[in-house]
């Protein structure tokens, strides 16, 4: 049975997606403990599914370092097999990725290398993209530049919001992620075989 640990930072719907998933007798991975960066809202998922939770944030900290270590404190209490940021939206400092090499993974609504950082889906609208879609990739050093595990693909509709693209991507994200977390599960994925 794969453990993960879960870092979110906002809503959680792909937390929730993963929870439901878990909660079945017959999928190979259970979440252990959600964290997050703030008292997101999406914590409240986790507390539904009597799951722990824990919240470190920046603010409380003098330094990213400071952060980063009392984070990873958090996360290995736990001593996950994996570690999903399922929209996370701080960048991890090198040591926090360094710790978790291999086994750190995240989810980013666009094809990635198009459009990394922050504001994807407004990105890929105001460069007119008509396709774009949703990645899985090992987290690295850099700003969404880590392996691709994983990518789904949409089409653009003429006139759509970044809301609203931003929701029809999530539909297929959550899926994606789903899919990968019980693939790594069963072994279909091997994480060191990735490059
Ligand atoms: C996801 O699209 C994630 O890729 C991005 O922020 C969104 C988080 O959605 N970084 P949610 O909190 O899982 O609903």
């Amino acid at each position: 049975m794969l453990s993960v640990v879960v870092l979110i930072s906002g809503s959680g719907s792909n937390l929730r997606a993963l929870l439901e998933a878990t909660d079945s007798p017959l999928f190979p991975a259970r979440i252990l403990a959600v964290g997050a960066d703030n008292p997101a809202p999406g914590l409240a998922h986790a507390e539904l599914f009597d799951v722990p939770t824990f919240v470190v944030s920046p603010s409380a900290f003098e330094s990213r370092e400071a952060w980063g270590k009392t984070l990873l404190e958090s996360v290995d209490f736990f001593k996950p097999d994996l570690v999903v940021l399922a929209g996370f939206m701080k960048i991890l400092p090198p040591h926090f990725v360094q710790a978790l090499n291999g086994r750190l993974i995240n989810t980013h609504p666009s094809l990635l290398p198009a459009y990394p950082g922050a504001h994807a889906v407004r990105d890929a609208l105001a460069a007119g993209a008509t396709e774009t879609g949703v990645t899985v990739h090992l987290v690295d050093e850099g700003v969404d530049t880590g392996a691709r595990i994983a990518q789904r693909s949409l089409a653009v509709q003429a006139g759509e919001s970044e809301g609203e693209l931003h929701e029809r991507i999530k539909v297929i994200e959550r899926e994606l992620l789903v899919s990968v977390v019980r693939d790594i599960a069963e072994g279909r994925l091997n994480l060191n075989q990735i490059s």
